[in-house]
Formats: C-alpha cells, structure tokens, sequence
C-alpha cells in the first residue's frame, strides 16, 4: 500500500527568500508524523502548501498513490486534508454546531438548513471524540482556547477528513487542555486517521509521534522513527551543533526595590497581590494558564486598572492609568498573544523594533534612520530573526521569529521594570537560549525583571526568586536554591507544600 501522503521535492519561494527546497516526506496510514526544526525553517509553509493554502513553485503531491494539486483550501478539504492552523478562525458569535457546519449544514428537502440534524451530527461528532462537556448551542467567543481547539478538531473531522494537520496546538493550552488534546490524537490514530504535528516542544514529540522529520533552511534534513532517536540528536539535526536550551544565568548585584505591589486586586482576577522585584532581579513568576499571572501583568502595564491596592516604583506610589504612562514610568512588557498586542503587523522589522524607543531615537521630531537601522540589524543579527532584510513586513516572517521581533523591540526600550509573559512560547531550542542570554545581561546590568513562563525550566533556570500564584494570589515564595521542579510544581497544583509569605513593610 503506497503512503497516504507523499511529497517529492517540493520548493517554494517568496521574495528574498526560499522557504523550501526539495523537500520529500511522506505519511503513513494512521501514523504520527512530527515536523520539527527551527524558527523559519520552512514547517508552516510545508502544511499551508499541503492543505492548499499555498502552491508549490515545483514538485510533486501524491495522495493514495495519485498526483494531485490543491488551488486552495477547500479543494484540500473535499480530498480529505483538514488543517487546525495556529490563529483558530472559528466566529465568536456563532454556536459549536454552526461553527462546526459552517458552509456545509445538513439541509432538509427544500433546500433549508436542518438544524435539528445540524445540533444531533455535531453531537455526535464531539461524543466520537469523547468530548461531553460542551454544550453544542453555546457560543464560541467565550469559551477557552483548549475547547475552542477541540471544536476546531470536531469541525476538521466533520469533513470526514484522514490526514489532520495540526501547526503548534499546544502553545496556548493549560496543561489538562494538552492532555485531552493528547487524548483525541490517540483516538484518531487508532482510527487510522494519519497526523501531521509541529511543535517545538521535543518532549511531546517523544510522548506522540511515531515518526520525526526534521527540516533546516527549507531542506529535508532527516527523517527518523521516534524510537531511534533522541532529543540531543534532534537538537543537533535542526540547528546543526550541540545546544542547550537554557543559557546559564549570569550572576547579578541586587539592588533597590523598584518595583512593590501591596495587594493588588481587580475582579476577577488577580485577587490581591504583593511582591517585590529589585534592580537586577530576575522574578519568576510560575503558575497554572488562568491563575492570573497575564491578568496581574496587565494592570501592572495599565492594559487594566487595579480596584484595590497600591503600587509602587521606585519608592514613588504611582498610579498607572493606560500602557503609554506606564512606558514613560520605565515600565514595558513583553506579551504573551503577540498576534494582537505585540506587534504591527503590517509594518517593517526596522519599524516595530524601534517602535518602543522612538522618542530617545526621534531628535526634533525627526527619526534617526541611522540609529533605527543599527538597532535593527544588531537585534537580527544577536537572536538570529530569519528575514531577508530588516525592511520586511513583520507578518510575512514565521510565527518564532515574529515572537523574536516582540523581545527585541521592547528589550531595546531599556525599562527601569520589563515584565515577560511566556517569554519563549514558540521560539526554537537555539532562539530560546539567546533570549535568556539577553534577559541575563540585562538583569545584570541593572533591570528588575518579572518574567511569567509555564516552562518549569525556564522559571527554574533564570530566576533569583520564584513566585507562585494560583487563584488569583501568591501562594508561595522560593529563594533561588530553594526552587526546585516538585516545590513549585506542587506550589502551583495546590498541594502540600504551602510557604508562608514574609509580610515585608
Ligand atoms: N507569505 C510569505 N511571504 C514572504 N515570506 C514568507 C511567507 N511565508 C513564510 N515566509 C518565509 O519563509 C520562511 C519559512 O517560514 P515558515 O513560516 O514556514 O517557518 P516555520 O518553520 O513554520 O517557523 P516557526 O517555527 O517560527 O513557525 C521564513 O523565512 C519566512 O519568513
Ligand atoms: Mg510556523
């Protein structure tokens, strides 16, 4: 029996830069098949050609053994291709089961949309993947992200789809959400539905995939069985040398406090905090996906008001009303949803890399292109953003580089306080490090630093001080030598260990 999917050569190219060259890979029946490399290597280009989105420049598609060519997603769909992209498009405003059947509604005889046969099919089809608490009347918009993906997957598969494509399905799911996804992969495989998965967590790889193919500049680098291989290998395969994926902390000199927080509050979340960050502090704050962490950062940014309590910054009570005066306070912050606050999309590397700074680079209301450019090609180069050239459009890059251009834009703004949320969600292993190299340097330098991650790792590797905050609140504290993967992480889920937090004045 041929592979259900096969791709012999593929090439693609976009202005200044090819995407991919050659690139052959196959799909078995029932198989898990992870694609993996860097930021830029050409991974979301593969699938958007697969799935139609995209025309390959040259080579060839097979499907069961026949050529075929998709003009566009739909051709890809009627073939039996589905595609769960990273942006979820389902509409906020309509229900599970018409975002399900969108385009595609069971109709009655006279040509009307049957809506009792609509709600009775797209019930079944969440039972088929033992999904039971969702109500097939509610809306989208309010519901989480994990079960927004899980009616993405029951819309895919309601095109009775065999080969599910998923781009990074994991990057903004709590931890019980990965594992149900985990689940309803299993569930497919068995039933012989084959699945293409990207991720840049290797780990999931390990816990999923029966075969791994690696890509690196847009070319075929390797493919392996999972079995026979293992994660320095395939570290190795992607960036081409050995590599850790935590650059070692550099040590740093506390200094004065210049961030305190005294029971902060604002319904419904975070539900009063205190804590303290100093110059050249780095402060991690651990938690569970809804614990409040984003919604603490935003009011410490003024993205949101806090109802209750006080802040302060360097010594001074301030008042932080809106994003702008918290950026003229020295205060600036990395976001976690970087399609939506931290970038402009539609305008060039060199302009959303200097975007934070303009006023120190702008001299009498004039921008020092010079300066900007330097700034650019210094932030290109040391975190090595794949773009031709730095007068790219931002939304032509790949999705880690894009992340890549959030850091550096407001690491170029020097703040008093930068707070991270998720730092290095969706950044390649080498990336990764070199982020945590300049988030070092510049607690080394005198920057007090908040960073959200819900990488144990990461909050375990970079942070001086781990704060853990559940429901709304810290409910614990761990010195540096103190934090280790069971405290927090029991810390985090509730359980036994249960610190006492030093009231401070
Ligand atoms: N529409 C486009 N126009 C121009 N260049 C593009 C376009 N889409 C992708 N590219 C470029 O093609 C290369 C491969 O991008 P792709 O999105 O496939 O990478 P990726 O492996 O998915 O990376 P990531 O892990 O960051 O998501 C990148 O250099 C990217 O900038
Ligand atoms: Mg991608």
């Amino acid at each position: 029996m041929p592979p259900i999917l096969e791709l012999h050569g593929i090439s693609k190219s976009f202005p200044g830069v090819q995407a991919l060259s050659g690139v052959d890979f196959s799909l078995e029946l029932g198989e898990v098949h992870a694609l993996l490399g860097e930021n830029g290597a050409g991974k979301s280009t593969l699938i958007k050609i697969i799935s139609g989105v995209y025309q390959a420049d040259q080579g060839q598609m097979l499907i069961d053994g026949q050529p075929y060519a998709f003009h566009n997603p739909r051709e890809a769909q009627r073939a039996g291709v589905a595609t769960i992209f990273q942006e979820l498009i389902l509409y906020p405003e309509l229900t599970v089961a018409e975002n399900i059947f969108m385009g595609h509604a069971p109709r009655s005889r006279y040509g009307l949309i049957d809506w009792r046969a609509m709600r009775q099919r797209a019930q079944e089809l969440l039972a088929s993947l033992e999904i039971y608490d969702m109500d097939v009347d509610s809306k989208v918009g309010a519901m989480s992200v994990g079960k927004r993906q899980r009616v993405e997957i029951a819309k895919a598969l309601s095109h009775n789809a065999r080969i599910l494509i998923m781009d990074e399905p994991t990057a903004a799911l709590t931890e019980a959400d990965v594992e149900r996804l985990f689940n309803i992969v299993r569930l497919l495989k068995q039933r012989g539905v084959s699945i293409i998965y990207i991720s840049h967590r290797l780990e999931e790889i390990f816990m999923l995939a029966d075969r791994v193919t690696v890509l690196r500049d847009g070319q075929h680098v390797a493919t392996k069985a999972v079995r026979d291989t293992h994660e320095s290998d395939l570290i190795q395969m992607m960036v081409g040398r050995e590599i850790d994926d935590l650059f070692p902390k550099l040590p740093s000199q506390l200094g004065a406090t210049v961030l305190r927080v005294r029971g902060v509050a604002r319904h419904p979340l975070p539900r009063g905090v205190s804590l303290e960050v100093r110059a050249g502090e780095i402060v991690g704050l651990a938690g569970l996906v809804g614990s409040g962490r984003t919604e603490l950062a935003h009011v410490l940014f003024g993205i949101t008001t806090a109802q209750e309590g006080e802040i302060w910054l360097d010594g001074q009570r301030v008042q932080i009303k809106n994003p702008s005066q918290a950026m003229r306070l020295g205060i600036a912050y990395v976001p976690e949803d970087r399609g939506n606050q931290g970038l402009i999309k539609q305008m060039k590397v060199r302009e959303n890399t200097s975007l934070a700074i303009l006023r120190s680079i702008a001299r009498s209301g004039f921008i020092n292109h010079q300066a900007e450019r330097d700034l650019a090609d210094r932030f290109v180069r040391e975190l090595s953003i794949r773009t031709p050239s730095i007068e790219q459009v931002v939304n032509k890059l790949s999705g880690g580089n894009q992340q890549k251009i959030v850091v550096s834009k407001w690491l170029a703004s020097k703040p008093k306080l930068l707070i991270m949320d998720e730092p290095t969600r969706g950044v390649d292993v080498g990336a990764k490090s070199e982020i945590h190299r300049l988030i070092s340097q510049l607690a080394s330098e005198g920057m007090a630093i908040l960073m959200i991650s819900s990488e144990l790792p990461e909050i375990l590797g970079m942070s001086d001080r781990v704060l853990v905050m559940r429901e709304g609140r810290i409910v614990a504290e761990f010195s540096r030598a103190e934090a280790t993967q069971e405290r927090v992480g029991a810390a985090m889920m509730g359980e036994v260990y249960r610190q006492p937090i030093p009231e401070k004045a």
